[in-house]
């Protein structure tokens, strides 16, 4: 009693192929860091992974192996709800209605919509209506903040849009949510090249992402060729040519914890960029050798993931239907009565 109400975090990541460092440096390690702090809703969203074509198997597959990833990387299901999309049926039911308070202009603006149809042979409507699920899973947790990339920005915006709009037609329910987006490390970039966000599609070659999962031998090899730069001054820069030595600086200043003078300082004397390389390379092996190692345990007791999923889904269903009930009745549906028998 007499306790503030502390605020409610939600966020997602796509059960698709592993889980990068940039998936880490821009979400993953923020809401471990959240942890005891916030009431915490972490969501593995296999919904919107099928919006583009996946294999049945693989994609199972991959789910679990998220969860395990996410145990791994410090997430813990004492202190936060960690669950599967699918498990709670709320989030579907709440997209279609919000489907029906959102106009489809807003959706054919969005960027990723634009980039990831461009890629497609046939686009499906899922694709276009994947930030409407996205706004109803935070919506229907009532959530005050959401610790995204800054590649999500956009979406949690658009949100914030359909929100209004909801409150604004039917009456007030939603929390118009922030998007919570890291100082450092919000866009971690390609290793092998630095004007393209680092992300784990397939059709990236080797090099390009470093995968949590990734042996110390893989990891080392693809920051010795990383792109940098023809010059040899080691500092923070936003000119896109130092964008190469920006991004290795800027891993290393988020795996450690450093701010920017303190980083920049580390490297007084350093023999050039393959100093530099060899030495973030070094840090992102020593961070990542823990979590590998726990994955490796966890992995191995599919049961306990499942059983952890199943606890997730059961305390997330319970906060989020009774909000899409209320958002039904607001709407003019009409409840099922308690007794349909005559
Ligand atoms: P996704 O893998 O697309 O489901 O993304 C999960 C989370 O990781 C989202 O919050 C993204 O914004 C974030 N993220 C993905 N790629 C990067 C990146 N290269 N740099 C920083 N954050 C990222
Ligand atoms: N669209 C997000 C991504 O690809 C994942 C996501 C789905 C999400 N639902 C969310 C993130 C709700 C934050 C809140 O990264």
């Amino acid at each position: 009693m007499g306790q503030t109400a502390r605020p409610r975090v939600f966020s997602g990541i796509q059960p698709t192929s592993g889980v990068t460092l940039g998936n880490y440096i821009g979400a993953i390690k923020n809401w471990v860091d959240f942890q005891g702090q916030k009431d915490n809703l972490f969501c593995l969203v296999d919904l919107h992974a099928i919006t583009i074509k996946q294999d049945p198997a693989e994609l199972r597959a991959r789910t679990r192996e998220l969860m395990a990833m996410l145990l791994a990387c410090g997430l813990d299901p004492a202190r936060s709800i960690v669950f599967l999309q699918s498990h709670v049926r709320a989030h579907t039911e709440a997209a279609w209605l919000l489907n029906c308070v959102t106009p489809i202009g807003w959706l054919q603006k969005m960027t990723q919509f634009k980039d990831k149809s461009v890629k497609q042979e046939s686009v499906l409507t899922g694709l276009l209506t994947y930030p409407v699920l996205m706004a109803a899973d935070i919506l229907i947790y009532k959530a005050n903040e959401v610790p995204v990339g800054e590649d999500q920005k956009q979406h949690v915006e658009l949100t914030r849009n359909i929100a209004e709009r909801f409150n604004g037609l039917f009456g007030e329910l939603f929390v118009i949510p922030e998007p919570v987006i890291p100082k450092l490390g919000a866009r971690i970039m390609g290793l092998d090249d630095p004007s393209t966000k680092m992300s784990k599609s397939s059709a990236h070659k080797p090099g390009h992402a470093i995968f949590l999962s990734d042996s110390a031998d893989t990891i080392l090899r693809a920051f010795k060729r990383a792109v940098t730069d023809s010059g040899g001054e080691i500092r923070f820069s936003d000119d896109p040519l130092k964008a190469g030595v920006n991004n290795l600086l800027t891993i290393y200043a988020t795996i450690t914890g450093k701010d920017r003078v303190n980083v920049e300082a580390d490297f007084i004397g350093a023999r050039g960029y393959g100093d530099l390389k060899l030495r973030v390379a070094e840090t992102v092996i020593e961070a990542l050798r823990p979590i590998r190692e726990r994955y490796e345990a966890l992995i191995k007791e599919p049961a306990n993931l499942d059983a952890n999923m199943r606890r997730g889904a059961e305390a997330a269903a319970a906060i989020s239907e009774p909000i899409v009930r209320q958002m039904k009745e607001m709407m003019g549906l009409t409840p099922a009565q308690p007794s349909l028998s005559v």
